[in-house]
């Protein structure tokens, strides 16, 4: 088990309750951004306690979320009951082998921070995409982690941070680009909180250029 698999299983049992703005702010932005897309089925990269699966199975047909961490996995098990979902274990960080079918929509949110080869994932994503599918990144903006922002919450010891790694706004695109991406959308978000500052999410639409 990787440090980061059992930092989550630790989080999860409080991941949903405590305070945490990017989690909030990655749920408005997620339907902000997916709302003007049709899609019917849905590969979820790191659905963590399906925070954003909720959503996806209201407006999907099927829907298979991944994820490394068993706690997290199981908060989102117990909440999420609809049948056209699959939950399945997986490091993603490795070869996709957990299905052979392709999909409209590959989400993958607050994730990318704790995989260090973005290349991989974008090749990957690429495969399990059908014709004009589409990849959806949203993500902790560099800016933040420019700053020394981490994912992180509170333990009985204190505050817990997580060791992440930097990928800059370029990193994304040309992992996008390289790997038969083309940009569709790209847009930053703000939390109410924190208007003046730099922005708290990146989130890309990225489609299959084919
Ligand atoms: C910050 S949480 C985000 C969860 C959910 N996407 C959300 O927005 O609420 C990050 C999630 O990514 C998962 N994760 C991190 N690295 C992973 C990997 N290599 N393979 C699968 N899941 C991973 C963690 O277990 C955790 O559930």
């Amino acid at each position: 088990m990787t440090i980061i698999q059992k930092a989550y299983d630790n989080w999860s049992e409080i991941y949903d309750s405590n305070k945490n703005k990017t989690r909030d702010l990655d749920q408005k932005a997620t339907k902000d951004m997916l709302s003007k897309i049709t899609f019917d089925s849905v590969l979820e990269l790191g659905c963590g306690t399906g925070k954003n699966t909720e959503w996806l199975v209201q407006k999907a047909t099927q829907v298979v979320a991944v994820d490394f961490s068993q706690g997290m996995l199981a908060v989102a098990k117990a909440k999420i009951k609809a049948t056209h979902v699959l939950f399945i274990p997986t490091d993603v960080a490795k070869n996709w082998d957990f299905t052979d079918q392709t999909f409209d929509l590959i989400t993958c949110n607050l994730i990318l921070e704790h995989i260090e080869n973005l290349d991989f994932i974008f090749r990957q994503a690429y495969q399990k995409l059908g014709n004009k599918g589409y990849f959806f990144v949203s993500e902790l903006h560099p800016f933040k982690q420019y700053l020394g922002t981490k994912a992180r919450y509170e333990t009985e010891k204190g505050i817990e941070e997580l060791e992440v790694f930097v990928h800059h706004i370029s990193d994304f695109t040309d992992a996008a680009l390289q790997n038969g991406f083309k940009i569709r959308e790209l847009k930053e978000f703000w939390h109410d909180e924190d208007e003046k500052t730099v922005p708290r999410l990146i989130t890309f639409v990225f489609e299959k250029n084919d």
